[in-house]
């Protein structure tokens, strides 16, 4: 069913009322959204061949550790049980696992993510594997560290929708839980916020640097075959993807309109639209915007600038081969369609284009690819991919009463 715009906005006011009435924490999560200052902007070439001087691919790294969240192997067991755990969150049904699952690429494998029972999400789940290496977290940069990002996901009102104190109180009701943050933090009662901080410790040990193109650039030439050589070329030439897929992350860490048309099932899924108007509403549009917007407005949620409007940032594309559908709202469901996409220019097969097209960067312009040369990139894209990463899930632990029979009696008196 399509819907009609003003059943939509029918629709999403009536929810409004009943979802901001629960004090979601969408709202909180956005206020932070808007206080942080826009990126830096960096320089890239216009047209023709990409300008000399951009960072080129390059092996990964360890990932940066915060200083004060340090790695243990303690605080990591600790944080691989929290991630796959469903008590923090509203009704103890979804983890971060649900929605990052292992054999989904770590991601949700749906062109819009799952939401919390009742929801639907409004934009494509992430990949967690290599999230260790982001400044910004999210599809539009929202948040800047992974122990910001644990709570906005466990605590939104689309994804965990859960509440610190109950989350808490589940933890101290689990006497192994409260062993280990007796141990690792020293917690007499388990603290939420270092459930976060123990999540983001297990998340840093979620990477992959053992690509067949790390494997290239270490020195292996035989790690890559001839035609992902031919496709590493165009990648860095013809077809200048380098311009913002480039460093070892092979993203500019940067945000882009390229011109993703809005996803057919967004438009058509009432639900997801409820969730879009909700998110509107609680990140602070104004009216006109909350109304009538037809496209995910992305970055204009960081400054509220018109020029941002459906910019997103550049994703890195390592693991991409576990991770379909892809961009911020699963518009693709095949590499070969990205690369389809980017050689017509940014213009999907039906000749839709972004929502914001004022917006849309100058960077992207057909290419002129032939076949050969599109299945030469897509090898090259696969080879920023390792092996599937899977790990056992661990054996969650059980509550326990706080106190003994005997204890009780003895309180009684
Ligand atoms: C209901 C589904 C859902 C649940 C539950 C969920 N996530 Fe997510 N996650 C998503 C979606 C969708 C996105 C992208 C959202 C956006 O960009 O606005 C995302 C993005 C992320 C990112 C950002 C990755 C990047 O490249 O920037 C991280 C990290 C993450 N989630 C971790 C977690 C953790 C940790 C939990 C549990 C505390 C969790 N998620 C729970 C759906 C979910
Ligand atoms: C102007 C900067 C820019 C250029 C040039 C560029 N990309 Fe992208 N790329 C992005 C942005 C931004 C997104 C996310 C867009 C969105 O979700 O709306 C993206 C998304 C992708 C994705 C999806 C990744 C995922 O996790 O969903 C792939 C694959 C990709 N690009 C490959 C390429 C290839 C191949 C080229 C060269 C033909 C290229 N890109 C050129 C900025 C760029």
């Amino acid at each position: 069913m399509k819907l009609t715009k003003t059943s939509t906005t029918l629709v999403a006011t009536a929810v409004l009322f009943s979802l901001s009435a629960c004090g979601d924490d969408s709202a909180k999560t956005s206020r932070s959204d808007v206080a942080v200052a826009p990126a830096a902007k960096t320089a890239v070439a216009v047209s023709g061949v990409p300008k000399a001087g951009l960072p080129p691919l390059a092996p990964l790294g360890e990932p940066p550790i915060p200083a004060d969240n340090k790695q243990t192997d303690a605080k990591i067991a600790l944080g691989k049980k929290l991630f796959f755990d469903p008590r923090l969150g509203g009704d103890a049904s979804v983890a971060c696992s649900t929605c990052h699952s292992p054999e989904q690429g770590w991601g949700w494998a749906e062109d819009i993510s799952r939401g919390y029972p009742g929801t639907v999400h409004w934009r494509n789940s992430q990949t967690v594997i290599n999230s260790a290496y982001y400044p910004r977290l999210f599809w539009a940069g929202s948040v800047p560290s992974l122990e910001a990002q644990a709570p906005s996901a466990a605590k939104g009102g689309v994804a965990g929708n859960g509440e610190n104190d109950i989350m808490e109180a589940r933890l101290a009701l689990i006497p192994e839980y409260r062993k280990a943050f007796n141990e690792v933090f020293g917690d007499e009662w388990p603290i939420i916020a270092n459930a976060w901080k123990a999540i983001a410790s297990f998340e840093r040990t979620l990477v992959q640097r053992d690509t067949p193109l790390d494997k290239y650039l270490q020195g292996d030439k035989a790690a890559l075959g001839e035609a992902e050589l031919r496709g590493k070329a165009l990648f860095e030439g013809k077809a200048k993807c380098i311009q913002c897929h480039n460093g070892a992350m092979a993203t500019d860490f940067e945000f882009y309109n390229i011109g993703v048309p809005p996803a057919k099932r967004w438009e058509e899924d009432g639900m997801a639209q409820i969730t879009f108007r909700f998110e509107l509403y609680a990140k602070g549009a104004k009216e006109s915007l909350y109304r009538s917007a037809k496209a995910d407005p992305g970055f204009y949620f960081r400054g509220k600038n018109e020029w941002d409007l459906g910019k997103f940032r550049t994703p890195s594309l390592r693991y991409t081969k576990y991770t379909a559908p892809y961009m911020h709202n699963g518009a693709f469901y095949e590499l070969s369609e990205v690369v389809d996409f980017y050689n017509r220019g940014g213009v999907d097969e039906d000749g839709r284009t972004t929502g914001y097209p004022q917006n849309k960067t100058s960077l992207i312009k057909p290419l002129g690819l032939s076949d050969e040369e599109k299945e030469d990139l897509v090898a090259f894209i696969e080879a920023f991919s390792g092996d599937e990463i899977s790990i056992t899930k661990p054996a969650l632990p059980g509550y326990a009463p706080l106190f003994t029979k005997a204890e009780l009696k003895r309180a009684k008196k």
